[in-house]
């Protein structure tokens, strides 16, 4: 199985996130994910044998970390794999502490996150394989759009010739936030 752990919008951000990739399409063209498939990767685990789901969901279940909003505010573009993405312009430290201890959670379990090591390049992937033609600029700032983060997921990936089908396996709630 190929998996990862994932924030995973309500269907309003994610209708949110779809207009802008839209509007970015008729711009620099391509096509725009669709918007049952937009996520953003926590950590992804690659191929995963099937004996190890129950550890990995224990192992997600021990991380404790309190809900969060996420603004997401631009909008880049990694030349290297020619991809558009959406994320926010600043760090957001509670998104980063969710991961690291998610990904330390997962490690203790000896199930090391695929890319360990790398540093956590957090973003919502709007459009692949943006043709080659006008490139965009690396930085377009976008109308926010508040992603109230208060659980993730982990969702197993099916890759077929026509794109990525992705279902969630579990779900882990993030503690509420006191008023
Ligand atoms: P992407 O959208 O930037 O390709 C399912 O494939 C999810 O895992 C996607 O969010 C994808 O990011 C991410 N992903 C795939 N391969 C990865 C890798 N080697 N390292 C980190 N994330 C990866």
């Amino acid at each position: 199985m190929r998996l990862f752990f994932s924030l995973w919008p309500s269907e309003e951000v994610a209708a949110r996130l779809g207009e802008i990739a839209a509007t970015q399409a008729e711009q620099f063209g391509g096509k725009p994910s669709r918007l049952e498939t937009l996520h953003l990767t926590l950590v992804f685990l690659g191929e995963v044998a099937n004996e190890t789901l129950p550890r990995l969901i224990e192992a997600a279940r021990t991380v404790r970390a309190s809900a969060f909003e996420l603004d997401i505010d631009h909008v880049g573009y990694w030349s290297h794999n020619r991809l558009l993405w959406a994320g926010s312009s600043t760090p957001n430290p509670a998104l980063a502490a969710l991961q690291e201890k998610l990904a330390g959670a997962l490690s203790e379990a000896g199930a090391a996150p695929f890319d360990a090591g790398r540093p956590f390049a957090p973003h919502v992937t709007l459009i692949r394989k943006l043709p080659k033609g006008r490139v965009p600029p690396a930085h377009i700032p976008v109308e926010p759009v508040r992603w109230t983060a208060s659980g993730f997921v982990l969702v197993r990936s099916e890759l077929s010739t026509s794109g990525s089908t992705y279902r969630p396996l579990a779900g882990f709630p993030l503690l509420p936030v006191a008023e």
